[in-house]
């Protein structure tokens, strides 16, 4: 390997307490990301992805090990640096698309511009119209289909250019056909961005897609 990761996950252990007993989750999970390379996590539901997913984020905190995120160990950083670098550095795509109800989609879009403190303009706009919803701005996201819902959630995570995109099951909520529309546009955005995507699927079809696979199995690497 060439350069610094993006992604560094060292001996990587997740428990949680579960009713006053410990739940392990993830156990000794180590493994790096390259810049502009393309992940797949994939393994079954429960297989503890979305837990990985969220520690990459820093959402969450592991119990032991790292995370190295352009490499910043995220356990040395607290709360509001840990969003801050989020901010900075990265884009989340959900299965539940995660758009605020009470904001339309144009200023759903401009959101994680304003939160980095970046000029909106015509940016936000832009990238709708980038997703095909030049003709969707002001409408409130209860007023959209699913797959235009996520077409919105993917220019909110692409528009403050980030190098790393972490999508979550991105078509789980999805039909066949539409969910393949919104895979196409991740993986053409992605590429034209040059950004770092690191995908968790269950579909092995959209996994193949990606240049390198992590297989997890009730919480470690297979
Ligand atoms: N905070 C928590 N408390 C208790 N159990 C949890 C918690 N978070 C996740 N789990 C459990 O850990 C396992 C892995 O969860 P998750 O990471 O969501 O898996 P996946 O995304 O692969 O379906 C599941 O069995 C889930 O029920
Ligand atoms: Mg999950």
């Amino acid at each position: 390997m060439i350069g610094q990761p993006l992604i560094e996950v060292l001996g990587l252990g997740k428990t949680v307490d579960n009713g006053g007993a410990p739940l392990s989750i993830l156990q000794d999970i180590s493994f790096a990301v390259m810049p502009g390379e393309s992940v797949a996590i994939v393994g079954a539901s429960g297989s503890g992805k979305s837990t990985l997913l969220g520690l990459l984020a820093g959402l969450d905190l592991p119990t032991t090990g790292q995370v190295h995120l352009a490499a910043c160990n995220l356990s040395t950083l607290d709360e509001d640096e840990r969003a801050a670098l989020r901010a900075r550095l990265l884009g989340f795509v959900f299965q539940s698309f995660q758009l605020l109800p009470a904001l339309t989609a144009l200023e759903n879009v401009a959101l994680p511009l304003e939160l980095a403190g970046c000029a909106v303009g015509d940016v936000a706009s832009d990238w709708l119209s980038r997703v095909g919803l030049a003709h969707r701005l002001h409408h409130y996201p209860k007023h959209l289909s699913g797959g235009e819902q996520q077409r919105v959630a993917l220019a909110r995570a692409f528009v403050t250019e980030p190098r790393l995109i972490l999508a979550d099951e991105p078509t789980g909520n999805l039909d066949a056909a539409t969910g393949q529309q919104v895979i196409d546009l991740l993986f053409e955005l992605n590429a034209r961005q040059g950004a770092t995507l690191v995908l968790v699927t269950h579909d092995e079809t959209l996994a193949a897609r990606c240049q390198r696979l992590i297989r997890l199995q009730s919480g470690q690497l297979i």
